[in-house]
């Protein structure tokens, strides 16, 4: 593989992936992106130009999406509307992006016979129960809550119809909460972050007892590409690094992580269908492909994730105001 296109590759988890790329491997990449509200041409800032190009432009356009497909060896599929939240009060772009811009792109990669990797979500399996040992897996059945989750889990059966029905060679990976640095302010610990250095209260929903597990975005890249290279055509692999923490935990990290009070933020208005818990067991794409996460602490990659905001505020500054009026807006 010496050319990946990579979908939604100046979104956050996307625009990290390219950047492991370049850092440890010799690929070039094609990025597709849109640059909708949540895309950033300054997350690839600073990037060989002769090994990264962007292309703005629709992953529902098949005219832009099939030259782009002839010509790559293999497709990394992040882009998406990916806030829960944002689901929650227009739903329409999600059915457009994560639906039709998914079969636009296996439509391409049946036509080119390209590799296809489709990035997806732990949220496809629903809720856990709090206070349990059980975790997702590979056969968990798909049980999505929002319409971000849901449209995330009929992209899925999409690639799933289109390796046995057309034989594509595609993989799925279906990964837990992501932080780390390039992510919006509109997600959880970036937003709490960047409250806490504008001198604003951090903003928790309900009483703040949601389970997330949490993985460092540079552990999701070594785990996709070591899928890309090594994972087995057709299957599904579940990426998590047990780092599960309820989100006032996690908050009070943060309070003390800045110095100031563990109790200093405020409870808000619940999200609506709010997930419960989500939890990953990651045992097949570490036995059988032999990956493991870097970030074994998550206290050690939030403290990174804390100074990278801090010394970023030229990245985050011009998106904070416009999230923070749409969150008022909700009464969040
Ligand atoms: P993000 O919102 O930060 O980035 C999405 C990117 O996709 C943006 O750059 C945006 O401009 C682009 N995009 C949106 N619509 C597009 C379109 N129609 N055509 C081309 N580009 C378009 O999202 P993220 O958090 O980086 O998530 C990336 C992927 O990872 C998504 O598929 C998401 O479902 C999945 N995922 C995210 C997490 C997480 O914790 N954030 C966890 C597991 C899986
Ligand atoms: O599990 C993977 C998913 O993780 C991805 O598929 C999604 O794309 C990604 O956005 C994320 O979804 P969540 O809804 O879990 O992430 P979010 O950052 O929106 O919220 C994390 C938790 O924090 C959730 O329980 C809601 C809560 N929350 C969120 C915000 C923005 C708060 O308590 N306060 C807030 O201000």
């Amino acid at each position: 593989m010496k050319n990946l296109l990579v979908t939604g590759g100046a979104g956050f988890i996307g625009s990290n992936f390219v950047h492991y790329l370049m850092e440890r491997t010799d690929v070039s990449v094609t990025v597709l992106d849109k640059l909708t509200y949540a895309g950033n041409r300054a997350s690839l800032e600073g990037l060989a130009p002769e090994r990264v190009q962007l292309i703005v432009g629709d992953i529902a356009d098949a005219a832009v999406v099939d030259p782009l497909v002839e010509r790559a060896d293999a497709i990394v599929h992040y882009a998406a509307e990916s806030h829960n939240d944002n689901s929650l009060h227009d739903p329409r772009p999600f059915l457009d992006t994560n639906i039709t811009g998914t079969y636009t792109l296996l439509e391409a990669a049946r036509r080119y016979g390209t590799r296809f990797h489709h990035i997806s979500t732990d949220e496809v399996y629903g809720d856990l129960e709090l206070g349990t040992p059980e975790r997702f897996t590979e056969s968990t059945p798909y049980k999505p809550s929002s319409p971000y989750s849901s449209t995330k889990a009929a992209s899925d059966l999409l690639v799933r119809a289109w390796v046995r029905s057309f034989g594509v060679r595609a993989t799925i990976s279906n990964c837990s909460n992501n932080y780390g640095p390039y992510q919006h302010v509109e997600k959880f610990i970036p937003r709490q972050i960047t409250n806490v250095l504008d001198g604003v209260r951090p903003k928790l929903y309900g009483e703040g007892l949601n389970v997330r597990d949490w993985i460092h975005a540079d552990d999701h890249s070594s785990a996709v590409w070591t899928i890309l290279n090594r994972g087995e055509l057709g299957q599904t692999y579940l990426i998590g690094a047990d780092g599960e923490r309820n989100n006032r935990d996690v908050v009070e990290l943060i309070l003390t992580e800045m110095g100031q009070a563990a109790d200093a933020y405020d409870h808000v208005v619940d999200r609506a269908g709010h997930d419960l818990r989500y939890a990953i067991d990651s045992s097949r794409l570490r036995t059988e492909l032999g990956w493991a996460p870097e970030f074994e602490r998550f206290e050690q990659g939030l403290r990174t994730t804390i100074a990278w905001y801090h010394d970023n505020e030229a990245w985050w500054r011009p998106q904070k105001a416009a999230t923070e009026s749409r969150y008022v807006e909700l009464g969040q």
